[in-house]
C-alpha cells in the first residue's frame, strides 16, 4: 500500500521503478539503467532505481549551486519552519515507512520503527539548535602590538554544495543526520542514499520536497559506489562530503575527495572492558544488547570483550543465556524477532562466517551459534579468541561478539590501541574513577562506562579517530561542520 504523497516517485509496475529527484521533478535517467534494490528477508525486488548519468550528475551540481545562492538568503526561522514540516510529515508516515525500511534492509519493525520516530526528533532538533548559532566579535588589542582599531566580526557561512552519502544500516536515520544540518544552515545537497536503502532515501527526499525545500536545493542521486560513488566524490563542484560507511570505501573516498572538509563516520570494531568489580547482570545485559541490535550491523556495535579470566568466567555465562532468552533470530517481519534478522547480503554472512571457520581452527571456542543458512547468521558467542584473529582485527558487520582473554588491563588497553579503527569502547566497571583512568588512556573517539557502545543521544558529539572517522557529529557539531567561520575585519578610523 503506497501512502498519496509518495505516489509520484515510482510508476504502476509491480515490482515498481523508481525515478531519481532531480532537484525540481521526478524522472527517469537518460541512462535508461537500473539496479534492483533486493529484500534481504526473501530476495524479493521491492523496487528498481536508474542509475543515473555524469552528465545528470554534473547538470545536478550545476543547477545546486544557483539554488544555494537564494537558499542561503532566505532567513533561519524560514529554513526552520521547512525543517519542521518535514519531521510532521514523517511522524504521520511513520508505519508506511517503517515497513518499507522492514522490507527494503531486513531491519526488525520495532527498530525500524525507533530509525523513523528518532529522525523526526532529530530534524525538530536541528531546527531548534539552528536558531542558536551565533557568530562572534573579537577586538585587535589583545595581541601584542595591536591598538583597538582593527575589529574582527565573524558570521558562519554556509558551505556551498554539500555532497551526503548514507549507509544501508540507517538509510533514513543517518541520512537526515546529513541533510537536516545542512538544509537548515544555508547549503545545497547532493544526496546519494545507499542501494540497500534507494528507496527509503527516495522517500525521504520527497518529504523534504513535499515539506518546501526550493528547487535545485536537494537533489537525489541513484545508482551503485562503483558507477556514480566515485564520479561524486572527486567532482569540483562538492564542497564538502559528509558519509557514513565502511573504513575501506571512506579511506578510498577521502583520498579522492582532495582539500575539501570532509565529516566521516566509517567502521567501529568496538571492545568493551570488564572490570572485576563490575555488575554483572548489567553488564552482561549491555553487551548482548550492544553485541546484536540489529544484528550487529551498527558501527557501534560490541564485537569484543576483554576481561582476566575470573571475570570472563563470570560473564560469559550469563552473555550465553541472555542471549539465549532473549534474542530471536528469524523473520523481522515478525514481533517475535528481536534484533536478529537477515544480514544484508549473503555474502556478507558468509564473509563473516569464513572468519568465525577461521578463527575455530586458529583455537576460538564456539560458545552459541555460528550456523549459517543464506543470508541469516546466528547470534553468535566465541570464546579463546586472541586479538589476532581476523574476526577481531577486521570489522565483522553481523552478530558476532568475541571474548578475549588478557592478563591484565595495561593488556587489554594495548589491544585496542593497537587497533587501525578508534569508534567507541566500553568499560563496566562499579569503580567510577578505575573507569575514568582507563577511559583516559583509550585511543577511542568515545569511551561509555556501564553502557553499551552507541551514538545517542543525538544532540552529544559522536566522533571516529583513526580508521573510524573523520570530524565531529552530534547537532551541534554537525551544524559546525557543514558552517565556516568568515571574519571580515574592520579597521576603525582613527
Ligand atoms: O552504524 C552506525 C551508527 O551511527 C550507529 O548508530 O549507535 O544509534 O545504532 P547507533
Amino acid at each position: 500500500m503506497s501512502a498519496d504523497i509518495f505516489e509520484e516517485l515510482h510508476d504502476e509496475k509491480t515490482p515498481p521503478n523508481y525515478s531519481w529527484f532531480n532537484g525540481k521533478d521526478w524522472v527517469s535517467s537518460t541512462s535508461g539503467k537500473f539496479t534492483s534494490v533486493i529484500s534481504p528477508i526473501d530476495h524479493s525486488i521491492v523496487g528498481t532505481v536508474p542509475i543515473v548519468t555524469q552528465d545528470e550528475i554534473d547538470a545536478s551540481i550545476k543547477q545546486a549551486h544557483l539554488a544555494q545562492k537564494a537558499w542561503q538568503e532566505k532567513t533561519l526561522v524560514d529554513r526552520g519552519k521547512i525543517l519542521k514540516l518535514a519531521a510532521d510529515w514523517m511522524r504521520e508516515h511513520e508505519l508506511y515507512l517503517t515497513s518499507l525500511l522492514v522490507r527494503e534492509i531486513g531491519k526488525p519493525v520495532d527498530e525500524a520503527k525507533d530509525e523513523i520516530l528518532r529522525s523526526a526528533d532529530m530534524i525538530d532538533y536541528f531546527g531548534h539548535e539552528a536558531l542558536h548559532m551565533t557568530g562572534e566579535q573579537i577586538p585587535s588589542d589583545a595581541f601584542p602590538g595591536y591598538d583597538k582599531h582593527k575589529i574582527s566580526i565573524i558570521e558562519r557561512v554556509p558551505l556551498g554544495v554539500i555532497l551526503a552519502i548514507a549507509p544501508f544500516n540507517y538509510p533514513v536515520n543517518l541520512a537526515v543526520s546529513k541533510l537536516a544540518p545542512a538544509l537548515v544552515t544555508g547549503n545545497s545537497i547532493i544526496f546519494k542514499p545507499p542501494t540497500s536503502g534507494a528507496i527509503s532515501g527516495l522517500h525521504l527526499t520527497q518529504i523534504f520536497r513535499k515539506a518546501g525545500v526550493p528547487d535545485g536545493v536537494l537533489t537525489t542521486v541513484t545508482g551503485g559506489g562503483s558507477e556514480i560513488g566515485d564520479y561524486l566524490v572527486s567532482h569540483p563542484g562538492i564542497n564538502m562530503i559528509t558519509f557514513t560507511g565502511s573504513s575501506q570505501v571512506g579511506q578510498t573516498a577521502a583520498t579522492k575527495a582532495g582539500m575539501i572538509p570532509l565529516l566521516f563516520e566509517c567502521g567501529g570494531n568496538n571492545p568493551a572492558i570488564v572490570i572485576a568489580d563490575c555488575n554483572p547482570g548489567t553488564t552482561a545485559q549491555e553487551i548482548v544488547k550492544g553485541a546484536f541490535s540489529f544484528a550487529g550491523q551498527r558501527c557501534t556495535a560490541i564485537k569484543y570483550v576483554l576481561g582476566l579470566k575470573p571475570e570472563l568466567d563470570r560473564i560469559l555465562p550469563m552473555v550465553v543465556k541472555i542471549t539465549q532468552e532473549t534474542i530471536h533470530m528469524g523473520d523481522p517481519r515478525s514481533p517475535e524477532t528481536k534484533s536478529v534478522g537477515p544480514l544484508i547480503t549473503e555474502s556478507a554472512a558468509q564473509e563473516i562466517e569464513a572468519r568465525i571457520r577461521m578463527a575455530e581452527k586458529m583455537g576460538a571456542k564456539i560458545e552459541l551459534g555460528g550456523v549459517r543458512q543464506g543470508n541469516y547468521l546466528e547470534p553468535t558467542i566465541l570464546s579463546a579468541v586472541t586479538s589476532d584473529m581476523e574476526i577481531v582485527k577486521i570489522e565483522s558487520f553481523g552478530p558476532v561478539v568475541s571474548f578475549i582473554e588478557v592478563k591484565d588491563m595495561e593488556e587489554a588497553i594495548a589491544i585496542i590501541n593497537s587497533s587501525t579503527y578508534g569508534l567507541q569502547a566500553a568499560i563496566y566497571t562499579c569503580d567510577e574513577g578505575t573507569g575514568l583512568k582507563i577511559a583516559e588512556k583509550l585511543d577511542v573517539g568515545t569511551v561509555w562506562i556501564n553502557s553499551k557502545p552507541q551514538r545517542g543521544p543525538d544532540h552529544f558529539p559522536f566522533l571516529g579517530i583513526k580508521g573510524s572517522g573523520v570530524g565531529m557529529q552530534g547537532i551541534k557539531y554537525s551544524l559546525e561542520a557543514m558552517t565556516r567561520l568568515k571574519p571580515v575585519i574592520l579597521n576603525k578610523p582613527e
